[in-house]
């Protein structure tokens, strides 16, 4: 037992069969939510980003690199969230599998997931604002506009807003995000068919630019490390699978929003970034609203608010889904004696852990306020790709160690499929920088210290050592 306990299967399905979360959410509401947490300021900004600091316009190739770790890694996550219906996410998945450290060491790490994640997308959110703010006339002063040396103001306050939407509750929530996502969906779509007559064949030449002498700095290292930032577009349709206690049929419908969800959104990335880098020469792209840069390129100016609102209302319903996931990772969390019982507590009325929200919302809101966006984006990445190679690993495991278990929804040649996509993931991740990394070692060690001075101690399993 001690750190290597696991809880079992059956006591995950008691559980879900005990709990209080409505469960209103069908196939369609949870593709939306996996679209809704996919589509953000990975396409929205970093495209622009990654494609003027590490890759060019080879970054397509970075992307279809992401998505078919993606691929693979979703595979996992599927067969995980079919067989453990309940919210969570890896952390839960790796408590029924590898054991209590692990799952906290996971359950740490998917902070940098979701709430990081929910940070940098509040300071993409910002940028567009900022952007369509000054085309109204109205200049948002550089002190209120973010890091270096001041606070990025639109950014915190936009995360206090979604909080407070997710208080009231997750079906006014679900709602709202499905007309979100149709949103920013749609102008994605609009934004490609009105480019591509505007490609010019001379921006994608050469389509690998030369090494600068830098790893990572374009060349086929930039190619790698494109993709280990642009990692950050596809995070989030893991997110669907911290649902699964709000979902009306886990089995049959996890795997089909897991995987519908990253599906259409690959497709989406690799047609608006062909356009976008076939429009405006990559090294122009290094700013906060790269889209309304390749809009305004093609003279289509009456399209530029358009992109700019759609962003804003595209990346709320990012921030919405996020920030959800966080708050039910801490539910379970807590709920397992490894958080504080303060974030499992639910509202009589809402039926949404509602202080555990607050909180949460307070500190995204703070992160977003002070940190630059390439260190919060990179951060973020980092810690998923972390996650997502020890799901891969536990898919392995599980199969050994409980082959009987039920499994509606298989993941297809293991050890292959998990095998692959924990490589593609480590290899994007040692594409990233030295600093990132030191973060991330610090991080963890900070989670270690609270697992083994409280955690550990008050784990509900604890009193089984
Ligand atoms: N994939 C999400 C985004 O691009 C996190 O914003």
């Amino acid at each position: 037992m001690g750190l290597f306990s696991t809880k079992s299967l059956a006591d995950l399905h008691a559980e879900a069969d005990r709990s209080v979360l409505r469960r209103s959410l069908g196939p369609w509401n949870l593709t939306a939510l996996g679209i809704g947490s996919i589509i953000g300021t990975g396409i929205f900004v970093l495209t622009g980003t990654a494609a003027s600091q590490n890759a060019g316009p080879a970054l397509v190739l970075s992307m279809i690199i992401s998505a078919v770790g993606c691929a693979f890694c979703g595979l996992c996550y599927a067969e995980f969230a079919s067989m453990v219906p309940v919210a969570g996410s890896a952390y839960t998945y790796a408590y029924a599998t590898m054991g209590e450290l692990l799952a906290w060491i996971i359950g740490w790490d998917l902070i940098l997931e979701y709430a990081l994640s929910a940070s940098t997308v509040a300071v993409g959110w910002s940028g567009y604002f900022v952007s369509l703010a000054r085309d109204v006339g109205v200049v948002v002063p550089a002190s209120l506009a973010g890091p270096p040396g001041a606070f990025n103001l639109p950014a915190a306050a936009i995360v206090l807003i979604v909080a407070a939407l997710l208080v009231i509750g997750i079906k006014q929530s679900a709602d709202t995000n499905t007309l979100l996502v149709a949103i920013k969906t749609v102008v994605l779509i609009v934004f490609v068919v009105a480019g591509a007559a505007f490609v010019k064949r001379a921006n994608l030449t050469p389509f690998v630019p030369p090494n600068t002498g830098a790893f990572g700095s374009f060349g086929w290292s930039g190619v790698l490390r494109g993709a280990g930032v642009m990692f950050f577009a596809y995070i989030g349709f893991d997110a669907v699978s911290t649902a699964a206690q709000e979902a009306s049929n886990p089995k049959r419908d996890m795997p089909i929003g897991i995987l519908a969800s990253l599906a259409i959104c690959t497709v989406i990335y690799i047609l608006v970034a062909t356009v976008l880098l076939g429009i405006v020469p990559y090294q122009q792209l290094m700013v906060p609203d790269p889209l309304a840069v390749g809009i305004d390129a093609t003279g289509l100016t009456w399209l530029s608010p358009v992109i700019k609102i759609a962003a804003l209302f595209g990346l709320f319903s990012t921030m919405l889904v996020q920030m959800l996931a966080q708050t039910r990772i801490f539910y379970s969390m807590s709920r397992d004696g490894l958080l504080p019982k303060i974030f499992g507590v639910v509202h009589p009325r809402f039926r949404t852990p509602h202080l555990s929200t607050i909180m949460t919302g307070a500190v995204i809101a703070l992160a977003a306020g002070l940190t630059p966006i390439t260190v919060l984006g990179q951060l973020v990445s980092i810690g998923t790709l972390l996650a997502f190679v020890l799901v891969s690993g536990g898919v392995v495991i599980l199969r050994r160690t409980a082959p009987d278990a039920p499994r509606p929804f298989r993941t297809p040649w293991v050890p292959l499929v998990p095998i692959a996509g924990a490589l593609i993931c480590l290899a994007q991740m040692a594409s990233l920088p030295l600093a990132t990394w030191e973060r991330l070692v610090i991080w963890l060690a900070i989670g270690l210290v609270v697992y083994s001075s409280y955690s550990r101690r008050s784990s509900r399993l604890a009193v089984s050592r």
